[in-house]
């Protein structure tokens, strides 16, 4: 009999460990990969690791809440499943597991539209906090209808996501010659994607009363336009650099949007983040929330369900521990004085968040 998972990982290097070993070479590149030479993928982790603490001490830390707040809903972390469109390709069960770990763990899953099993069985799989992302395939009645759907199965807002107006070169897909299963359905109507403007997200906002975010702001112009169409959340991401390369890191740019929106919407981030210290940075830089990428899928890679789950018990023992390090029983308490700018001690890439891997 295997040991349980508290006792097989006892760190999140055990979890990345494990799903590299898991899966095979094609899903393994496909969740790891970015677009062609990478460097906005190490460009997350260096604005990441370009970050210090400045710790506090002698303030009674002895009960900590690690909890927080996500479109009024208290949830267990500051962290959502960030969208995975193949999920399939690393889990069976692809979307509805990750809404599984979700509701087991307690925190929210953000869906993708081209995730299997879809709208209805993802949401049919377990009661979690929900959120909806769509890649828009069709025209505005298309769009409308899966407004409707999410609205009548719980989802708690609609996202748009709009760093993908071309599809990248993922150069280790294309050198392993890895042929996802979903390629088809995920081009067919991606000219709509492209023909996206404002006027879309102003159409949105006149039509529906479910909450927009808008995904992949890398810009404070554009945070600044959106906050002008009354978009309720800001999520600055670059598409954990699968999408355009040589970007800035995404918690690069978080500071300036942060300072430009004010309290006019929430700022949500993704990009990089795999340790419990990168989620505390977020939010004394004063993010509402961060997204889990490639984490969920290395999490479920690893042991399925109760891998992601074990992956979320374990950031959220390096969260607690680092708050309390810092002097801090909440986020309400972190500021940006608790950070300071460093250069990184390892070269940055989507790995050097473990160092014990070889
Ligand atoms: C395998 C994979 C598939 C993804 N599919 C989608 C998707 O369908 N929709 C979307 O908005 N973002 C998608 N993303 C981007 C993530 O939502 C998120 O922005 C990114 O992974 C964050 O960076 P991280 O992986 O470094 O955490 C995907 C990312 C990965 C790794």
């Amino acid at each position: 009999m295997n040991a349980p998972l508290t006792d097989q990982f006892l760190t999140l290097q055990e979890i990345v460990a494990a799903a590299r070993s898991n899966l095979a070479p094609g899903p393994w590149s496909y969740l790891i990969g970015g677009a062609e030479t990478e460097t906005t993928v190490r460009r997350n982790r260096m604005a990441l690791d370009s970050l210090a603490f400045r710790p506090r001490v002698l303030r009674d830390v002895s009960r900590i809440d690690s909890s927080a707040m996500f479109l009024g809903q208290k949830v267990r972390l500051p962290v959502f499943l960030a969208p995975i469109g193949g999920l399939e390709s690393i889990v069976e069960g692809g979307a509805a597991s990750a809404a599984r770990a979700a509701a087991q763990f307690g925190v929210p899953q953000m869906l993708s539209s081209v995730c299997q099993p879809g709208l209805e069985a993802t949401a049919a799989a377990a009661d979690t906090v929900r959120v909806f992302q769509l890649y828009v395939r069709s025209d505005d009645a298309w769009t409308d209808d899966w407004v409707r759907r999410a609205k009548d199965h719980g989802f708690r807002a609609f996202c748009f996501t709009v760093d993908v107006a071309a599809y990248s070169r993922r150069e280790r897909d294309l050198v392993g010659r890895f042929i996802k299963p979903w390629r088809a359905r995920a081009i067919e109507g991606a000219a709509f994607q492209a023909g996206l403007s404002w006027d879309q997200v102003k159409r949105y906002k006149d039509k529906h009363d479910l909450p927009l975010i808008i995904k992949g702001i890398a810009t404070v112009e554009d945070a600044e336009i959106a906050v002008q169409h009354g978009v309720e959340v800001i999520y600055v991401s670059n598409h954990g650099g699968r999408q355009l390369d040589h970007g800035l890191g995404s918690t690069a740019v978080l500071p300036e949007i942060l300072k430009a929106v004010k309290d006019k919407a929430e700022v949500w981030v993704d990009g990089g983040y795999m340790r419990g210290s990168d989620v505390v940075k977020a939010m004394a830089l004063g993010a509402k929330a961060v997204g889990l990428g490639r984490l969920t899928g290395l999490g479920l890679g690893a042991a399925g369900v109760p891998g992601l789950v074990r992956t979320l018990e374990l950031l959220e023992d390096e969260i607690r521990i680092c708050l309390g390090l810092l002097g801090v029983t909440s986020y309400a308490e972190l500021t940006p004085k608790h950070l300071a700018s460093a250069p990184p001690a390892n070269l940055p890439d989507t790995f050097s968040a473990f160092p014990l891997l070889g």
